[in-house]
């Protein structure tokens, strides 16, 4: 697993938090919706790592289940790998529960895969193949 690429937090209005994080000097890079996961997501640069802010765009969105449930906050950390589909075939022989088997196309056009926060200690983990590899 390579370094850190995001780190995603759910709220419930996308230009509040945004305002928000821009108090404290981290402006959005990008926004934009993603109709088949029920989210728009912002993109915050913060050196080399993003904040990701999730908003739900449909009532029945993992991220509408997540505020429900948990309330605004920590959403998944997301790290990069060089391959979605070898880094998926290992954290399942690691004996890790997956939330895709097969990897899904995420936010910013890339390949993405999620690990079940059970087996990360309470944690979503997302799995996430830069564009530079060969899936772009
Ligand atoms: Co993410």
């Amino acid at each position: 697993m390579g370094p850190l690429d995001h780190v995603g937090i759910a709220v419930r209005r996308l230009d509040e938090g945004i305002a928000r994080y821009q108090l404290l000097g981290l402006g959005p890079e990008s926004i934009e919706d993603l109709p088949a996961e029920g989210v728009r997501a912002a993109f915050l640069p913060a050196g080399d790592v993003r904040l990701e802010l999730l908003e739900s765009t449909r009532a029945d969105s993992a991220i509408a289940t997540f505020l429900e449930r948990r309330g605004e906050g920590l959403h998944h950390v997301a790290f990069q790998v060089d391959d979605v589909r070898e880094a998926i075939a290992s954290a399942e022989i690691a004996g890790f529960r997956l939330v895709d088997r097969e990897p899904r196309r995420g936010a910013r056009g890339r390949l993405v895969a999620f690990v079940h926060p059970k087996s990360v200690h309470g944690v979503l983990v997302e799995l996430v193949q830069p564009p530079t590899s060969r899936e772009r």
